[in-house]
């Protein structure tokens, strides 16, 4: 936002956050948005503060983007951080505001936070809010966030519309569609969407179980559909399937959501969806176990990522840390390299290895599982690796290595999907 010329305080109430935050530096990996930070705080358009009181002086346009992760007790979304951050702002409001609404949310949200919001705000009324879902993909948000490919209003106003297009003008003279609507629908479009994607992969991922049951090939066929442009290639590849802090949660809110709404025929296909991502990922490990005889224990394996997604160190749901946590119950000893998220990776799996590079983590190991598709894992030199590793055979759960090169080196190697070599 700074960027784009406007004076912005954010709020960030953890103190880490908000101290390397405040330092120029984000608390996470993002290509390209330290610099913007970076350049911002330097020149003061930007600034952080824990005050809800300074930010209700300082704005008249807020943006609201809390977490809104898993329920602790069930799958619905946990609304605390959106609600406590709503009433804190709302409490400090005396002159007329717009909250624009980012986070992800179950249907019904924002019509509650508006009428919490009049009941709370000084101004009354005045303070309006409008819901305006965030559309960014992690490791290109930078770019996403400067020219994003749509944007949604949810209003209950023209002043409320009015405010956002005025905020978003650059963007919109630029070309980016807008969809000007209720605030169910915005809310709506943001977890439908995600809802399509995920149902993309699974779907894709369970015709790569067809595919081996049948001796097909998962990729040749996503590439033979995704010429169909009805369909398109995007969300076609078979691998060891979705994570993160979205995809995830936002179906099984999506599916909790539909079932207070009394609708939850209609989504429970849903339901088919998790269970085929979740089974991506326990057949990856029994791959694994097949490949080292079928004994784990006292075995060296290397695993080739750790993030949710290449470009970021994100490792919310990571397919790639549950697979490396399983083996290692199993009894494997199990060595980690990524790029970015080591220091994320430890957190969550304080007991796993984690190695400085692809070749230290590979040293010795009897399997290879590639699972995070980061760019530097495809421009490997097989030789190289084959001389580190005591045997020679790769997982690749990606299905993005060139597999005629590493066989060409010597190594047995072994896709999602794909056709026996
Ligand atoms: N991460 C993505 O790529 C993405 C994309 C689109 C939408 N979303 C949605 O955006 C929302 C945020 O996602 P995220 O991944 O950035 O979550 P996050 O948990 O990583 O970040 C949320 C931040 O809000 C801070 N916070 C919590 N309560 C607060 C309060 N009361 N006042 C001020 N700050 C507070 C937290 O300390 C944290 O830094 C979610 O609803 C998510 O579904 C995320």
């Amino acid at each position: 936002m700074a960027e784009l010329g406007h004076e912005v305080l954010g709020v960030e109430i953890d103190d880490a956050k908000r101290a390397a935050l405040s330092a120029g530096r984000a608390p996470f990996h993002e290509p390209g948005l330290d610099a913007l930070l970076a350049t911002h705080v330097g020149t003061g358009r930007l600034r952080f503060t824990d005050s809800f009181a300074e930010a209700g002086d300082f704005g008249d346009l807020h943006f609201l983007c809390v977490g809104t992760p898993q329920s602790a007790v069930g799958l619905g979304a946990d609304l605390t951080a959106v609600v406590d951050a709503v009433e804190s702002l709302a409490a400090q409001l005396t002159r007329p505001t717009l909250l624009v609404g980012k986070s992800t949310v179950p249907v019904g949200t924002a019509a509650r936070l508006a009428e919490r919001m009049a009941e709370l705000a000084p101004v009354g009324a005045a303070a309006e809010l409008a819901w305006n879902p965030e559309f960014l993909r992690e490791g290109f948000g930078v770019e996403d966030t400067l020219h994003p490919d749509r944007i949604v209003m949810g209003v209950a106003s023209e002043r409320s519309e009015q405010v956002l297009r005025t905020f978003y003008a650059d963007a919109i003279a630029g070309g980016t569609p807008v969809v000007v609507t209720d605030f169910a629908t915005a809310e709506l479009a943001k977890v439908a969407a995600n809802a399509f994607l995920a149902t993309k992969i699974s779907f894709i991922n369970a015709i790569a179980e067809v595919c081996e049951a049948a001796g097909a090939d998962v990729v040749d066929l996503a590439d033979a559909m995704g010429h169909d442009r009805r369909i398109g290639r995007a969300f076609l590849n078979a691998g060891v399937g979705f994570g993160g802090g979205c995809l995830p949660k936002d179906i099984r809110a999506f599916l909790h959501r539909a079932g207070e709404l009394g609708v939850d025929d209609a989504m429970s296909f849903l339901k088919q969806v998790d269970d085929i991502n979740q089974r991506r990922r326990a057949q990856l490990v029994q791959t694994a176990t097949e490949l080292l005889d079928g004994n784990l224990v006292g075995k060296r394996v290397c695993v080739w990522g750790a993030a949710f997604k290449p470009g970021s160190d994100d490792v919310r749901d990571s397919p790639a840390l549950w697979i490396a946590g399983q083996l290692q119950l199993g009894g494997a000893k199990v060595i980690v390299y990524d790029p970015q998220a080591a220091h994320t990776a430890r957190q969550v799996y304080p007991t796993l290895e984690y190695a400085g590079s692809s070749i230290e983590a590979a040293r010795g190991a009897d399997l290879i599982l590639h699972l995070t598709e980061w760019q530097e894992f495809r421009e490997l030199d097989p030789a190289e690796v084959g001389a580190a590793v005591a045997r020679r055979v790769l997982l690749d759960g990606r299905n993005v290595l060139d597999a005629p090169a590493w066989r060409a080196a010597g190594w047995t190697l072994r896709g999602i999907g794909r056709r026996p070599a």
